[in-house]
Protein backbone atom coordinates (compact mmCIF):
# COMPACT_ATOMS: atom_id res chain seq x y z
CA UNK A 1 0.00 0.00 0.00
CA UNK A 2 1.09 3.79 -0.73
CA UNK A 3 -0.64 6.30 1.02
CA UNK A 4 -0.09 8.97 -0.82
CA UNK A 5 0.55 7.73 -4.73
CA UNK A 6 -0.51 4.98 -6.93
CA UNK A 7 1.51 1.93 -6.62
CA UNK A 8 -0.34 0.65 -9.93
CA UNK A 9 1.30 3.03 -12.12
CA UNK A 10 4.47 0.69 -12.34
CA UNK A 11 2.61 -1.90 -14.26
CA UNK A 12 2.99 -1.49 -18.00
CA UNK A 13 0.69 -4.20 -19.01
CA UNK A 14 -3.04 -2.89 -18.75
CA UNK A 15 -4.58 -6.20 -18.42
CA UNK A 16 -2.55 -7.14 -15.20
CA UNK A 17 -2.51 -3.22 -14.30
CA UNK A 18 -6.39 -4.29 -14.18
CA UNK A 19 -5.88 -7.80 -12.01
CA UNK A 20 -4.13 -5.76 -9.58
CA UNK A 21 -6.16 -2.86 -9.19
CA UNK A 22 -9.18 -6.16 -8.70
CA UNK A 23 -6.75 -7.01 -6.33
CA UNK A 24 -7.41 -4.12 -4.01
CA UNK A 25 -10.73 -4.49 -3.44
CA UNK A 26 -9.83 -7.16 -1.38
CA UNK A 27 -7.52 -5.12 1.00
CA UNK A 28 -8.45 -5.28 4.88
CA UNK A 29 -10.63 -8.78 4.09
CA UNK A 30 -8.44 -11.81 2.66
CA UNK A 31 -6.05 -12.32 5.77
CA UNK A 32 -5.09 -14.82 6.44
CA UNK A 33 -5.04 -15.03 2.61
CA UNK A 34 -3.14 -12.89 0.24
CA UNK A 35 -5.22 -10.17 -1.92
CA UNK A 36 -5.75 -11.83 -5.76
CA UNK A 37 -7.12 -10.31 -8.77
CA UNK A 38 -7.78 -12.09 -12.09
CA UNK A 39 -8.74 -11.31 -15.42
CA UNK A 40 -9.56 -12.98 -18.43
CA UNK A 41 -9.22 -11.69 -21.86
CA UNK A 42 -10.55 -13.10 -25.24
CA UNK A 43 -9.53 -11.48 -28.54
CA UNK A 44 -8.55 -8.65 -26.36
CA UNK A 45 -11.37 -8.21 -25.23
CA UNK A 46 -11.66 -8.65 -21.23
CA UNK A 47 -14.44 -11.46 -20.77
CA UNK A 48 -14.15 -11.92 -16.89
CA UNK A 49 -12.73 -10.85 -13.82
CA UNK A 50 -12.82 -11.26 -10.19
CA UNK A 51 -10.90 -10.54 -7.13
CA UNK A 52 -9.94 -12.95 -3.83
CA UNK A 53 -12.51 -11.25 -0.92
CA UNK A 54 -11.95 -12.97 1.61
CA UNK A 55 -10.55 -16.43 3.60
CA UNK A 56 -13.08 -19.07 2.57
CA UNK A 57 -14.49 -17.61 -0.56
CA UNK A 58 -13.31 -18.49 -3.92
CA UNK A 59 -9.74 -17.08 -5.01
CA UNK A 60 -9.80 -14.84 -7.78
CA UNK A 61 -9.17 -17.22 -10.80
CA UNK A 62 -12.22 -18.77 -10.08
CA UNK A 63 -14.49 -15.97 -9.36
CA UNK A 64 -13.08 -14.70 -12.80
CA UNK A 65 -13.15 -18.11 -14.90
CA UNK A 66 -16.93 -18.13 -13.56
CA UNK A 67 -17.82 -14.55 -14.69
CA UNK A 68 -15.95 -15.87 -17.92
CA UNK A 69 -18.33 -18.79 -18.84
CA UNK A 70 -17.81 -20.81 -22.34
CA UNK A 71 -15.52 -17.26 -22.86
CA UNK A 72 -12.73 -18.77 -21.31
CA UNK A 73 -11.72 -21.36 -23.70
CA UNK A 74 -8.62 -20.24 -25.24
CA UNK A 75 -8.37 -17.30 -23.33
CA UNK A 76 -5.23 -15.52 -21.98
CA UNK A 77 -5.60 -15.13 -18.47
CA UNK A 78 -3.91 -12.21 -16.35
CA UNK A 79 -3.56 -13.07 -12.60
CA UNK A 80 -1.84 -11.22 -10.01
CA UNK A 81 0.24 -14.74 -7.81
CA UNK A 82 1.09 -17.62 -9.16
CA UNK A 83 -1.67 -19.76 -9.30
CA UNK A 84 -2.08 -22.42 -6.12
CA UNK A 85 -1.92 -25.93 -7.46
CA UNK A 86 -2.71 -27.44 -4.16
CA UNK A 87 -5.58 -28.13 -2.02
CA UNK A 88 -6.47 -25.81 0.99
CA UNK A 89 -9.96 -24.78 1.79
CA UNK A 90 -10.42 -24.83 -1.81
CA UNK A 91 -9.58 -27.37 -4.58
CA UNK A 92 -6.04 -25.55 -6.37
CA UNK A 93 -7.07 -22.65 -9.02
CA UNK A 94 -4.53 -25.01 -11.60
CA UNK A 95 -6.89 -27.46 -12.28
CA UNK A 96 -9.71 -25.29 -12.87
CA UNK A 97 -7.35 -23.10 -15.44
CA UNK A 98 -6.69 -26.15 -17.02
CA UNK A 99 -10.42 -27.27 -16.86
CA UNK A 100 -11.88 -24.45 -18.91
CA UNK A 101 -9.04 -24.48 -21.58
CA UNK A 102 -7.35 -21.22 -21.20
CA UNK A 103 -4.26 -21.07 -23.94
CA UNK A 104 -2.00 -18.31 -21.69
CA UNK A 105 -1.52 -17.38 -18.44
CA UNK A 106 0.78 -14.28 -17.18
CA UNK A 107 1.25 -14.03 -13.51
CA UNK A 108 2.73 -10.68 -11.61
CA UNK A 109 4.64 -12.80 -9.03
CA UNK A 110 5.67 -15.95 -7.57
CA UNK A 111 4.05 -17.55 -4.96
CA UNK A 112 7.00 -17.08 -1.80
CA UNK A 113 6.24 -20.30 0.02
CA UNK A 114 9.03 -22.83 -0.58
CA UNK A 115 6.63 -25.97 -0.94
CA UNK A 116 4.86 -24.17 -3.59
CA UNK A 117 6.84 -21.91 -5.41
CA UNK A 118 6.91 -22.69 -9.38
CA UNK A 119 4.66 -25.54 -8.45
CA UNK A 120 1.66 -23.96 -9.80
CA UNK A 121 3.38 -22.32 -13.26
CA UNK A 122 5.35 -24.87 -14.06
CA UNK A 123 2.42 -27.42 -13.79
CA UNK A 124 0.25 -25.19 -16.15
CA UNK A 125 3.39 -24.93 -18.54
CA UNK A 126 3.60 -28.66 -18.46
CA UNK A 127 0.01 -29.01 -19.40
CA UNK A 128 0.66 -27.07 -22.45
CA UNK A 129 -0.50 -23.39 -21.25
CA UNK A 130 1.74 -20.54 -22.46
CA UNK A 131 3.03 -18.86 -19.12
CA UNK A 132 4.69 -15.11 -18.88
CA UNK A 133 5.50 -13.61 -16.12
CA UNK A 134 5.56 -9.77 -15.12
CA UNK A 135 8.06 -7.49 -16.32
CA UNK A 136 8.41 -6.28 -12.60
CA UNK A 137 7.39 -8.24 -9.61
CA UNK A 138 7.74 -4.96 -7.34
CA UNK A 139 4.00 -3.78 -7.49
CA UNK A 140 2.34 -7.31 -6.37
CA UNK A 141 4.94 -8.23 -3.85
CA UNK A 142 4.29 -3.92 -2.49
CA UNK A 143 0.51 -4.78 -2.43
CA UNK A 144 1.10 -8.27 -0.60
CA UNK A 145 3.64 -7.15 2.01
CA UNK A 146 1.81 -7.92 4.80
CA UNK A 147 0.91 -11.11 3.44
CA UNK A 148 4.37 -12.11 2.83
CA UNK A 149 5.90 -10.27 5.95
CA UNK A 150 3.77 -12.73 7.72
CA UNK A 151 4.91 -15.81 5.56
CA UNK A 152 8.80 -14.59 6.26
CA UNK A 153 8.62 -13.39 10.07
CA UNK A 154 5.75 -15.09 11.49
CA UNK A 155 4.07 -11.56 12.55
CA UNK A 156 1.93 -9.60 10.31
CA UNK A 157 3.49 -6.04 8.68
CA UNK A 158 3.33 -3.14 11.21
CA UNK A 159 2.39 -0.17 10.35
CA UNK A 160 2.47 2.71 12.70
CA UNK A 161 0.73 6.31 12.93
CA UNK A 162 1.58 9.17 15.13
CA UNK A 163 -0.07 12.54 15.14
CA UNK A 164 2.35 15.20 16.57
CA UNK A 165 2.74 18.66 16.96
CA UNK A 166 5.09 20.98 15.20
CA UNK A 167 7.63 20.36 17.92
CA UNK A 168 7.05 16.70 17.79
CA UNK A 169 5.08 15.86 20.83
CA UNK A 170 2.22 13.27 20.65
CA UNK A 171 -0.33 15.02 23.31
CA UNK A 172 -0.44 18.18 24.62
CA UNK A 173 0.05 16.78 28.18
CA UNK A 174 1.59 13.22 29.53
CA UNK A 175 -1.34 10.92 30.06
CA UNK A 176 -4.18 13.33 28.62
CA UNK A 177 -6.49 12.47 25.65
CA UNK A 178 -5.56 15.15 22.92
CA UNK A 179 -6.49 16.50 19.22
CA UNK A 180 -3.57 17.40 17.67
CA UNK A 181 -4.50 17.09 13.69
CA UNK A 182 -7.47 18.75 12.09
CA UNK A 183 -9.85 17.28 9.23
CA UNK A 184 -6.45 16.39 7.03
CA UNK A 185 -5.12 14.10 9.82
CA UNK A 186 -8.26 12.45 10.04
CA UNK A 187 -8.93 11.92 7.08
CA UNK A 188 -5.33 10.42 6.53
CA UNK A 189 -6.37 7.89 9.85
CA UNK A 190 -9.58 6.93 8.54
CA UNK A 191 -8.19 6.15 5.04
CA UNK A 192 -4.80 3.98 6.85
CA UNK A 193 -7.75 2.05 8.96
CA UNK A 194 -10.17 1.61 6.39
CA UNK A 195 -7.54 -0.62 4.52
CA UNK A 196 -5.96 -2.31 7.53
CA UNK A 197 -6.73 -5.42 8.85
CA UNK A 198 -6.35 -4.77 12.21
CA UNK A 199 -5.94 -1.47 14.66
CA UNK A 200 -3.89 -2.05 17.46
CA UNK A 201 -3.31 0.50 20.40
CA UNK A 202 -1.48 0.22 23.76
CA UNK A 203 -3.52 -0.53 26.55
CA UNK A 204 -2.56 2.82 28.42
CA UNK A 205 -4.02 4.78 25.79
CA UNK A 206 -7.57 2.13 25.91
CA UNK A 207 -7.73 3.35 29.82
CA UNK A 208 -6.43 7.49 28.83
CA UNK A 209 -8.20 8.15 25.74
CA UNK A 210 -10.96 4.97 25.45
CA UNK A 211 -10.99 5.20 21.81
CA UNK A 212 -13.53 3.14 19.02
CA UNK A 213 -11.32 2.54 16.76
CA UNK A 214 -13.95 2.24 13.66
CA UNK A 215 -13.99 3.78 10.48
CA UNK A 216 -16.49 6.63 10.22
CA UNK A 217 -17.64 8.75 7.39
CA UNK A 218 -17.06 12.71 7.42
CA UNK A 219 -20.66 12.61 9.51
CA UNK A 220 -18.85 10.38 11.82
CA UNK A 221 -21.26 7.23 10.66
CA UNK A 222 -19.72 4.35 11.10
CA UNK A 223 -18.97 2.53 7.81
CA UNK A 224 -19.84 -1.21 6.90
CA UNK A 225 -16.91 -2.42 7.71
CA UNK A 226 -14.53 -2.14 10.40
CA UNK A 227 -11.04 -3.47 10.64
CA UNK A 228 -10.06 -6.10 13.86
CA UNK A 229 -9.59 -3.90 16.96
CA UNK A 230 -6.56 -5.14 18.92
CA UNK A 231 -5.10 -3.81 22.26
CA UNK A 232 -1.77 -4.74 23.09
CA UNK A 233 -0.34 -4.91 26.68
CA UNK A 234 2.11 -6.64 28.81
CA UNK A 235 0.27 -6.58 32.02
CA UNK A 236 -2.46 -4.42 31.94
CA UNK A 237 -5.85 -5.40 31.37
CA UNK A 238 -8.21 -2.25 30.68
CA UNK A 239 -11.68 -1.74 32.56
CA UNK A 240 -14.63 -3.86 31.32
CA UNK A 241 -17.18 -0.82 30.58
CA UNK A 242 -14.01 0.59 27.70
CA UNK A 243 -15.82 1.39 24.43
CA UNK A 244 -13.71 -1.22 22.47
CA UNK A 245 -14.67 -4.01 24.97
CA UNK A 246 -18.43 -2.90 25.34
CA UNK A 247 -19.78 -1.88 22.35
CA UNK A 248 -20.46 -4.98 20.32
CA UNK A 249 -17.75 -4.29 17.46
CA UNK A 250 -15.40 -7.30 19.39
CA UNK A 251 -11.73 -6.62 20.35
CA UNK A 252 -9.03 -9.16 21.11
CA UNK A 253 -6.43 -8.36 24.12
CA UNK A 254 -2.83 -9.74 23.33
CA UNK A 255 -1.71 -9.69 26.75
CA UNK A 256 1.18 -11.59 28.28
CA UNK A 257 1.16 -14.52 30.33
CA UNK A 258 2.56 -12.26 33.40
CA UNK A 259 -1.09 -10.48 34.01
CA UNK A 260 -3.89 -10.84 36.49
CA UNK A 261 -5.28 -14.46 35.59
CA UNK A 262 -8.57 -12.89 37.47
CA UNK A 263 -8.54 -9.35 35.30
CA UNK A 264 -8.19 -11.56 32.21
CA UNK A 265 -10.92 -13.70 32.91
CA UNK A 266 -13.07 -10.63 33.50
CA UNK A 267 -13.05 -9.58 30.47
CA UNK A 268 -12.99 -12.98 28.79
CA UNK A 269 -16.46 -13.22 30.51
CA UNK A 270 -17.62 -10.12 28.66
CA UNK A 271 -16.92 -11.18 25.59
CA UNK A 272 -13.30 -10.07 24.68
CA UNK A 273 -10.97 -12.42 22.97
CA UNK A 274 -7.11 -13.01 24.51
CA UNK A 275 -4.41 -14.13 23.46
CA UNK A 276 -1.69 -14.48 25.80
CA UNK A 277 2.44 -14.78 24.63
CA UNK A 278 5.11 -14.98 27.05
CA UNK A 279 6.50 -12.30 28.86
CA UNK A 280 10.21 -12.61 28.23
CA UNK A 281 9.32 -12.87 24.19
CA UNK A 282 7.98 -9.16 24.63
CA UNK A 283 6.25 -7.30 21.36
CA UNK A 284 7.74 -9.75 19.19
CA UNK A 285 5.63 -12.66 21.17
CA UNK A 286 2.61 -10.39 20.92
CA UNK A 287 2.78 -9.64 17.25
CA UNK A 288 3.66 -13.42 16.18
CA UNK A 289 0.47 -14.26 18.52
CA UNK A 290 -1.21 -11.67 15.91
CA UNK A 291 0.15 -13.42 13.21
CA UNK A 292 -0.95 -17.18 14.59
CA UNK A 293 -4.41 -15.61 14.96
CA UNK A 294 -4.53 -14.94 11.06
CA UNK A 295 -3.53 -11.26 10.86
CA UNK A 296 -1.36 -10.26 7.88
CA UNK A 297 -1.23 -6.67 8.34
CA UNK A 298 -1.65 -3.97 11.35
CA UNK A 299 -2.48 -0.52 11.67
CA UNK A 300 -0.63 0.40 15.19
CA UNK A 301 -2.11 4.12 16.35
CA UNK A 302 0.99 4.43 18.94
CA UNK A 303 1.70 6.19 22.04
CA UNK A 304 5.33 6.73 23.25
CA UNK A 305 6.00 3.91 25.12
CA UNK A 306 4.98 1.48 22.42
CA UNK A 307 6.08 3.46 19.61
CA UNK A 308 9.67 3.46 21.50
CA UNK A 309 9.51 -0.12 22.41
CA UNK A 310 8.29 -1.12 18.47
CA UNK A 311 11.24 0.99 17.22
CA UNK A 312 14.09 0.09 20.01
CA UNK A 313 12.99 -3.29 18.96
CA UNK A 314 12.86 -2.61 14.81
CA UNK A 315 9.02 -4.10 14.75
CA UNK A 316 7.79 -1.10 12.54
CA UNK A 317 7.72 -1.79 8.61
CA UNK A 318 6.26 1.68 7.91
CA UNK A 319 5.77 4.84 10.11
CA UNK A 320 3.03 7.50 8.73
CA UNK A 321 3.37 10.94 10.89
CA UNK A 322 0.79 13.42 10.93
CA UNK A 323 1.63 16.38 11.78
CA UNK A 324 -0.07 19.49 12.41
CA UNK A 325 0.85 23.25 13.22
CA UNK A 326 0.68 24.15 16.64
CA UNK A 327 3.19 23.37 19.39
CA UNK A 328 3.16 21.25 22.59
CA UNK A 329 5.74 22.78 24.66
CA UNK A 330 7.01 20.95 27.23
CA UNK A 331 4.10 20.17 28.89
CA UNK A 332 3.57 17.01 26.36
CA UNK A 333 5.49 14.20 26.59
CA UNK A 334 8.52 13.30 24.02
CA UNK A 335 7.70 10.88 21.62
CA UNK A 336 11.03 8.71 22.18
CA UNK A 337 12.01 6.90 24.94
CA UNK A 338 15.29 5.84 24.19
CA UNK A 339 18.88 6.55 23.49
CA UNK A 340 19.68 8.47 20.13
CA UNK A 341 20.21 6.49 16.96
CA UNK A 342 23.54 7.98 16.73
CA UNK A 343 26.91 7.01 14.95
CA UNK A 344 29.29 8.65 17.57
CA UNK A 345 28.69 12.98 16.92
CA UNK A 346 26.52 12.29 14.32
CA UNK A 347 22.71 11.02 13.60
CA UNK A 348 22.82 7.27 12.09
CA UNK A 349 19.42 7.11 9.88
CA UNK A 350 17.51 4.13 10.14
CA UNK A 351 14.53 5.30 8.34
CA UNK A 352 14.21 7.03 5.20
CA UNK A 353 11.18 9.22 4.26
CA UNK A 354 9.29 7.87 1.38
CA UNK A 355 6.08 9.60 0.66
CA UNK A 356 5.37 13.35 2.10
CA UNK A 357 2.09 15.53 1.47
CA UNK A 358 -0.17 18.24 2.71
CA UNK A 359 -3.67 16.95 3.43
CA UNK A 360 -5.96 20.00 4.63
CA UNK A 361 -2.83 22.05 6.67
CA UNK A 362 -1.44 18.48 8.24
CA UNK A 363 1.87 16.76 6.87
CA UNK A 364 2.07 13.70 5.98
CA UNK A 365 5.35 11.86 5.87
CA UNK A 366 5.90 7.88 5.61
CA UNK A 367 8.88 6.11 6.65
CA UNK A 368 10.55 2.87 6.05
CA UNK A 369 13.39 1.18 7.53
CA UNK A 370 16.79 1.68 5.21
CA UNK A 371 17.38 -1.47 4.55
N1 LIG B 1 -0.44 11.27 18.97
C1 LIG B 1 -0.86 10.05 18.72
O1 LIG B 1 -0.96 9.64 17.56
C2 LIG B 1 -1.22 9.14 19.86
C3 LIG B 1 -1.59 7.83 19.62
C4 LIG B 1 -1.90 7.02 20.71
C5 LIG B 1 -1.81 7.54 21.98
N2 LIG B 1 -1.45 8.82 22.16
C6 LIG B 1 -1.34 9.41 23.51
O2 LIG B 1 -0.32 8.74 24.18
C7 LIG B 1 -0.62 8.71 25.56
C8 LIG B 1 -0.50 7.29 26.03
O3 LIG B 1 0.82 6.90 25.79
P1 LIG B 1 1.47 5.72 26.59
O4 LIG B 1 2.92 5.80 26.34
O5 LIG B 1 0.95 5.75 27.99
O6 LIG B 1 0.76 4.47 25.93
P2 LIG B 1 1.03 3.69 24.54
O7 LIG B 1 2.41 3.93 24.12
O8 LIG B 1 -0.05 3.96 23.58
O9 LIG B 1 0.83 2.22 25.01
C9 LIG B 1 1.51 1.68 26.10
C10 LIG B 1 0.84 0.37 26.37
O10 LIG B 1 1.41 -0.57 25.48
C11 LIG B 1 1.55 -1.78 26.17
N3 LIG B 1 2.72 -2.55 25.73
C12 LIG B 1 2.70 -3.80 25.20
N4 LIG B 1 3.95 -4.22 24.97
C13 LIG B 1 4.77 -3.23 25.35
C14 LIG B 1 6.16 -3.11 25.36
N5 LIG B 1 6.97 -4.09 24.95
N6 LIG B 1 6.69 -1.98 25.81
C15 LIG B 1 5.90 -0.96 26.22
N7 LIG B 1 4.55 -1.03 26.25
C16 LIG B 1 3.99 -2.16 25.81
C17 LIG B 1 1.74 -1.41 27.62
O11 LIG B 1 1.19 -2.45 28.37
P3 LIG B 1 1.46 -2.56 29.95
O12 LIG B 1 0.76 -1.38 30.56
O13 LIG B 1 0.84 -3.85 30.33
O14 LIG B 1 2.93 -2.50 30.15
C18 LIG B 1 1.03 -0.09 27.76
O15 LIG B 1 -0.24 -0.23 28.38
C19 LIG B 1 -2.02 9.25 25.72
O16 LIG B 1 -1.96 10.58 26.19
C20 LIG B 1 -2.58 9.20 24.33
O17 LIG B 1 -3.52 10.25 24.12
C21 LIG B 1 -1.14 9.63 21.14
Amino acid sequence: MLLLSDPAVGISDPYLRHAFSLAERGRGTTSPNPLVGCVVVRDGEVVGEGFHARAGDPHAEVVALDSAGEAARGAHVYVTLEPCNHFGRTPPCVDRLLAEGVAEVTIGMRDPDPSVTGNGADALAAAGVIVHWAEDPRPFEKQNEGWLTRIRLGRPFVRVKIALTIDGRPALAARRRSRITGAGGRRVTMALRRQATAIAVGASTIDIDDPVLTVRDAEERPEERSPGRIVLSRTCVPAVRSRVFSDGGGCTLVTSEAASADEVAAVERDGVRVLRYAYAEGLSGALAAVASDGVNDVLVEAGPSLFSALWRSRLIDELVLVTAGGMSGNAGPPLFLGTADSDGADLAPVFHAVEAGVAEGDAVTVWRPRV
